[in-house]
């Protein structure tokens, strides 16, 4: 249960087990919350000697008598936007010692926005994922409580509906394999959305194959857990558009008969990350009740190598008829997302995207924390515009049209990869592409930046991040002027 609430009281006087207030160039504290002058001038002498540093997300710890609180947190602003204070504050929210129960937060935020970027901030940077660890003796931490200077309720209860989108998506993500399975998936997406005026709809193996989703099934077909496709719906009365959301599902990606490597597998639970995001969206766009109308398509199967298979050469049909030549079992995403991009088309959304851990290609040419768009131009750019407005990293990409050659196939109507390697993440844009027919459509490639390998930093812990939430809560927000 998250506890967050706002604050007007002199932060010297709260009683916390921590107070995080920041940093500006000079090394000097600053805040705009409710402080004595002569107090901050202290605690910015106090803080001299240890060079507090004004650079985003660095922190410097110190303890004075000057505050109740037996902990001060100094974090670097850097330039106060809303994007670095997200930072700064996730970076400051584990800073605040091992088992914090109160933590009284006073940073400069003087709009409602720059509120809510602290308040996501700091529930997003304290995310852990400790399902799977035995309690130590001295019992589990603390839920932190945190006092927010200054805030708005309608900031922070904003904040709240964000972080438990993306934490939620986190949590599937860090779920091991073992326990999220598409069945296992589409309960908790039937739990998760409860209540929410959300519309739940599931495809079993036996219904996805009298409806040809030829891809689904394929792709599950070497697992003992049969594939499974959830529509979700957000239809707000007098909506005048339909954004569809289709997310890959990939519970876990082995590569199939065309085996990857036991490195290249390591992350490989996270392949069901624009799944996961999707459900995020849909369930807070209902929460906070958007008047835009949303659907979300969940293609989840388990990749797996066994007698039954699918064969590299084999010849599959998907949804609408394609035919697909699989000439790599590890080109297992576009093939479920060909099913899910043509059911979701069928209803004729305004707008179509997908969200998926697509190629490792995306890793190449990006790195770990920017995705790549592709797409119908406009669409894109509104994307890439989004990810600006909330703090995360994604990039316009082309689909060269000459790159559409590798994927022609002699027996069938196309092949799921090409012999060229090179542009691996647009080949499978274009891939994509032929599912998306005449609607404005996007690619979201989320490949390694839904996984973090490496330590926190800033409002980003180890493990599943969450990506593209955000972004695609923007998304929405702008199509609607919400
Ligand atoms: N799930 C992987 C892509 C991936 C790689 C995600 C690394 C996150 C980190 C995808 O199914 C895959 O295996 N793609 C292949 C495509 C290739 C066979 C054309 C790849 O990128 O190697
Ligand atoms: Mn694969
Ligand atoms: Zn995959």
């Amino acid at each position: 249960m998250i506890r967050l609430s706002a604050s007007s009281d002199d932060v010297a006087e709260i009683e916390a087990d921590a107070l995080i207030l920041g940093i500006i160039p000079g090394g000097e504290v600053t805040t705009h919350a409710n402080l004595p002058e002569d107090i901050r001038t202290a605690l910015t002498e106090t803080a001299r000697p240890l060079e507090p540093e004004a650079k985003v997300g660095a922190t410097t710890i110190l303890a004075s008598p000057l505050v109740k609180a037996p902990r001060v947190v100094l974090v670097g602003l850097g330039e106060g936007n809303d994007a670095d204070l997200r930072e700064s504050a996730g970076a400051a929210s584990r800073a605040c010692g091992k088992r914090p129960g109160r933590i009284a937060v006073a940073l400069p935020a003087l709009t409602d926005s720059a509120c809510q970027a602290v308040a996501e901030g700091l529930l997003l940077g304290s995310y852990r994922f400790d399902r799977y660890l035995t309690p130590k003796s001295d019992g589990p931490a603390p839920e932190p409580e945190w006092l927010i200077a200054g805030a708005s309720d309608s900031a922070l209860a904003r904040a709240v509906i964000l972080a438990e989108a993306v934490n939620g998506a986190r949590d599937l993500v860090n779920t091991p394999p073992l326990d999220l399975y598409p069945e296992s998936f589409a309960e908790t997406a039937q739990t998760a959305t409860s209540g929410l005026g959300v519309d739940v709809r599931v495809w079993n193996a036996d219904q996805l194959e009298k409806e040809g989703f030829g891809g689904l099934i394929a792709v599950g077909s070497g697992s003992l857990r049969p594939p499974r496709l959830i529509r979700l719906e957000w239809k707000p009365e007098g909506a005048r558009e339909t954004v569809a959301l289709v997310g890959k599902g990939i519970t876990f990606d082995t590569g199939g008969i065309s085996l990857k490597t036991n490195d290249g597998m390591a992350t490989m639970k996270s392949d069901m990350a624009g799944a996961a995001a999707v459900l995020g969206i849909v369930c807070a766009a209902a929460r906070l009740k958007l008047p835009i109308a949303v659907t979300g398509w969940l293609c989840l199967a388990e990749n797996m190598p066994s007698g039954s298979a699918q064969r590299p050469s084999d010849v599959i049909r998907v949804h609408g008829g394609t035919t697909v030549e699989v000439m790599n079992t590890d080109a297992e995403g576009r093939l479920v997302l060909a099913d899910g991009l043509d059911r979701a088309r069928e209803e004729k959304p305004t707008v179509l995207i997908d969200i998926a851990t697509l190629t490792g290609a995306q890793g190449l040419a990006l790195g770990a924390r920017t995705c790549g768009v592709m797409g119908t131009p406009s669409v894109r750019d509104a994307i890439v515009g989004a990810a600006g407005e909330a703090g995360e990293g994604m990039w316009a990409m082309p689909l060269p049209d000459h790159l559409r050659e590798g994927l022609e196939s002699k027996v069938a109507d196309l092949r799921n990869v090409s012999n060229d390697r090179m542009g691996g993440m647009l080949t499978a844009g274009l891939f994509l592409r032929e599912f998306a027919g005449d609607t404005p459509w996007a690619h979201v490639d989320i490949a390694r930046p839904a996984f973090n390998e490496g330590g926190p930093y800033g409002a980003t812990p180890s493990g599943g991040t969450g990506i593209a939430v955000r972004t695609m809560l923007r998304f929405l927000e702008n199509r609607c002027g919400a």
